[in-house]
């Protein structure tokens, strides 16, 4: 029997499009967008699927007008504070990944308080992107392994692939197993770029607004009926086999 995917990620976009579509701001777009977000936690929830990583903001974001940038962020915290209590409820612990350095005090206080809040958590993790992009993330790595080289904490024999995953934001995750896109894009846009080395890829054209449960059930179904073959030649191998 062909297993569910460990890890899913999803990069949540067509907010803008979906209400553009429908005669009303972008920002209310990201607001019916957040209703997805319950939805598909949900569903992962009812399968047993352990880990979500979620792309919400990237840092190529910040250059969108200010009006909808600060909408975004309100949003946030506005999220946080309406679904702490059903995130506890539903065993759901939170991480962020991401740029705090420069992120908003008043956001990275929210999320850091809803981190600790759920951190015993265990049911699944909720891995939220946000002010994130990969090649951010592979450049603060890089200048924390130099500071571990230069205060002759590691030498260069100490680096390995291994080693470059545990300086990443998401050390203490697998990597995803499956990355579904919405919104009918065909790319990544700086999303996990080293961890998706093997994902499988999914692209709908459904905007994230109207991604129901019904479609991700239909992204598994798809994820289970693909053959990962991690470079060999047996399509029944599995990556931890290797
Ligand atoms: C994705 O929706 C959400 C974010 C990037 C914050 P978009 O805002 O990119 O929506 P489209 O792609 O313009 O429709
Ligand atoms: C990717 O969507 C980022 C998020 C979903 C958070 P974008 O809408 O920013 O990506 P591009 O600009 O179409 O590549
Ligand atoms: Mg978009």
């Amino acid at each position: 029997m062909k297993s569910l995917p460990i890890h899913i990620g999803i990069i949540m976009d067509g907010n803008g499009r979906w209400a553009s579509m429908r005669g009303e701001e972008r920002s209310y777009g990201h607001i019916k967008g957040a209703n997805s977000i319950d939805e598909i936690l949900q569903a992962c929830l009812f399968k047993g699927v352990p880990f979500l990583t979620l792309y919400a903001f990237s840092t190529e974001n910040n250059k969108r007008p200010e009006q909808e940038v600060n909408a975004l962020m309100d949003l946030s915290i506005e999220m946080v504070n309406t679904n702490i209590e059903k995130l506890m409820n539903n065993n759901v612990r939170i991480k962020v990944i991401g740029d705090f350095g420069k992120m908003k005090p008043e956001v990275v206080a929210k999320y850091q308080w809803c981190m600790e809040k759920t951190k015993n958590n265990n049911k699944l993790t909720l891995i939220l992107a946000f002010n994130y992009s990969s090649r951010n993330e592979i450049v603060r790595a890089t200048k924390n392994i130099l500071l571990e080289y230069k205060n002759n904490i590691i030498t260069e024999n100490d680096i390995d692939e291994r080693f470059i995953s545990q300086h990443l934001d998401t050390k203490d995750f697998p990597d995803p197993d499956m990355i579904i896109r919405t919104g009918g894009e065909l790319r990544l846009s700086n999303f996990l770029l080293w961890q998706a080395s093997y994902s499988e890829l999914y692209f709908t054209d459904v905007l994230w607004p109207d991604f129901k449960k019904e479609n991700l059930f239909e992204a598994i179904d798809e994820y289970m009926n693909r053959d990962r073959r991690f470079g060999l030649v047996n399509c029944n191998t599995k990556k931890n086999e290797i």
